[in-house]
């Protein structure tokens, strides 16, 4: 089943955002495999914007991500890469449309709330990268026996 990576960013995080951008992943129909609240590592956090490292805004990136204390997570579902960046929306809020989260609640490129992978492969290098595979829940909300 395919996976995605999602970070909440520490702007998403000191404005209290988390509990409503989980709540729209749970409700749309995705599933929760992974989840961690950490500090994020300057080594960390150029891992996964190695792909910027050459782009002027690197170094404020890194330094903002690691400037407060990030969600992790790991959600799971058809589609779920794509339609997760569609939930998302544009890199700059002020141009995401509304209904999205980035248009919903921000107004900065460089305060842009959240972050998700934007391919499969992708998706997986940055799964691999936070997470380790015992600290991910393989489980299916349906086959639950207790479920009524
Ligand atoms: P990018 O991967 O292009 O966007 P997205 O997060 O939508 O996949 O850029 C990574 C992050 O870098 C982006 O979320 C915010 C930051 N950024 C800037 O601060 N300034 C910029 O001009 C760009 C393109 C990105």
């Amino acid at each position: 089943m395919e996976r995605t990576f999602i970070a909440i960013k520490p702007d998403g995080v000191q404005r209290k955002l988390a509990g409503e951008i989980i709540r729209r992943f749970e409700t749309k129909g995705f599933t929760l495999v992974g989840l961690k609240f950490l500090h994020v590592s300057r080594e960390l956090a150029e891992a996964h914007y190695d792909v910027h490292k050459e782009r002027p805004f690197f170094a404020g990136l890194v330094e903002f991500i690691t400037s407060g204390p990030v969600v992790a997570m790991v959600w799971e579902g058809e589609g779920v890469v794509a339609a997760a960046r569609k939930m998302i929306g544009a890199t700059n809020p002020l141009t995401a449309e509304p209904g999205t989260i980035r248009g919903d609640f921000g107004v900065n490129i460089g305060r842009n709330i959240i972050h998700g992978s934007d391919a499969i492969e992708t998706a997986q290098r940055e799964i691999a990268l936070w997470f380790k595979d015992e600290e991910l829940v393989n489980w299916q909300p349906h086959s639950m026996p207790w479920l009524h």
